[in-house]
């Protein structure tokens, strides 16, 4: 963070972390005491890990504080935390410490390989690009001891090694209250969040860790199509996150004996397939992708695979 002035004065930048920074406005932890021990905490045990692997992840506490938020406010309903993709919990950890989760009477689940993003899994633009970057220069030791240490304090926190979503066939919550996907590639992210939408409690809310990352396209086009099949849209927040709120009550719900939200609240939780309204823009990430399309758009699109920006997360 830099707390610099302008000649006048001003503060120059109220925060700045990984990849954006604000001026003149507040910033919403600053005063929020338990988040920012949670967060000096987690920063003191992961610190020497990723110090010369990842540097940026160390800067990563507005994403960090919007977990915290939706943590905060799955602690309303009745339902499991989940993560998939844990690495070595900097965000679930943090959520975890912030919540004092050893003292609640839920289960964190955290899924991981703990060795990295499995190859196959795959597209040949994400191999070429940050994903087979992470395996190579990040992901490079076993990290699974190192995640159970950092949850220890937690006998509530439950890691589940191995690869989404074939782990979630073997071992998953009926309810989930917390939802959020990191995994860098889009075939598990999908795979996830289809996988637990039906078990996801209305009201809350998916957190997808890399939807507007550079380099993470494929995940992201992917991911709102998925948000498409529900009619719905992924929001982007500065932070890079992405966000589906999983409605209490559509409209797709009437005639199927859910014509009010109150009448839903009684009724079944399996919404009604939905008619398809939001366009699907992976095709058209397909068609730029594959150079059938000219200019800015294309070459956003072409220097995902490579180049530029390969270095970071
Ligand atoms: C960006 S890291 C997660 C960071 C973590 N959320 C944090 O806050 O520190 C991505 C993780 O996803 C894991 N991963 C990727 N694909 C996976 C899959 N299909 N199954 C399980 N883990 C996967 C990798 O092993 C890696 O640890």
């Amino acid at each position: 963070m830099l707390n610099g002035q302008t000649a006048a004065g001003l503060p120059r930048f109220s925060y700045v972390g990984a990849r954006f920074g604000i001026w003149g406005l507040n910033v919403p932890f600053d005063s929020d005491e338990r988040f920012t021990r949670a967060w000096a905490r987690t920063v003191s045990e992961v610190r020497d890990h990723f110090a010369h692997r990842t540097p940026e992840v160390l800067e990563t506490d507005w994403k960090a504080y919007v977990c915290c938020w939706a943590g905060r406010q799955a602690l309303q309903v009745e339902g499991d935390f989940v993560e998939c993709g844990v690495n070595l919990g900097v965000l679930s950890g943090t959520v975890a410490d912030y919540l004092d989760f050893a003292s609640l009477p839920r289960t964190f689940w955290l899924y991981d390989t703990f060795k990295g993003i499995p190859p196959e899994q795959m597209s040949p633009t994400e191999a070429a690009g940050l994903a087979g970057w992470h395996n190579k220069h990040n992901y490079t030791t076993d990290v699974y001891d190192l995640a159970l240490q950092r949850f220890a304090r937690f006998p509530n926190a439950r890691l589940v090694r191995g690869r989404v979503p074939d782990t979630l066939a073997e071992q998953a919550p009926e309810t989930v209250a917390f939802l959020n996907l990191d995994m860098n590639i889009a075939y598990p992210t999908v795979a996830a969040a289809e996988f637990f939408w039906p078990r996801l409690v209305r009201g809350t809310v998916i957190l997808l860790d890399d939807d507007l990352s550079a380099n993470h396209e494929q995940e992201m086009f992917a991911i709102q199509e998925f948000a498409a099949e529900r009619d719905l849209l992924v929001f982007g927040l500065p932070t890079g996150q992405g966000l589906i709120i999983k409605p209490r009550w559509q409209r797709s719900m009437v005639g199927a004996g859910h014509e009010t939200p109150q009448q839903h609240d009684k009724g079944c939780e399996t919404a009604p397939p939905v008619a398809r309204t939001a366009p699907t823009r992976l095709a058209l990430h397909d068609a730029l992708a594959a150079g059938r399309s000219a200019g800015r758009c294309a070459s956003r699109v072409g220097r995902c695979g490579g180049g530029r920006g390969l270095r970071r997360s």
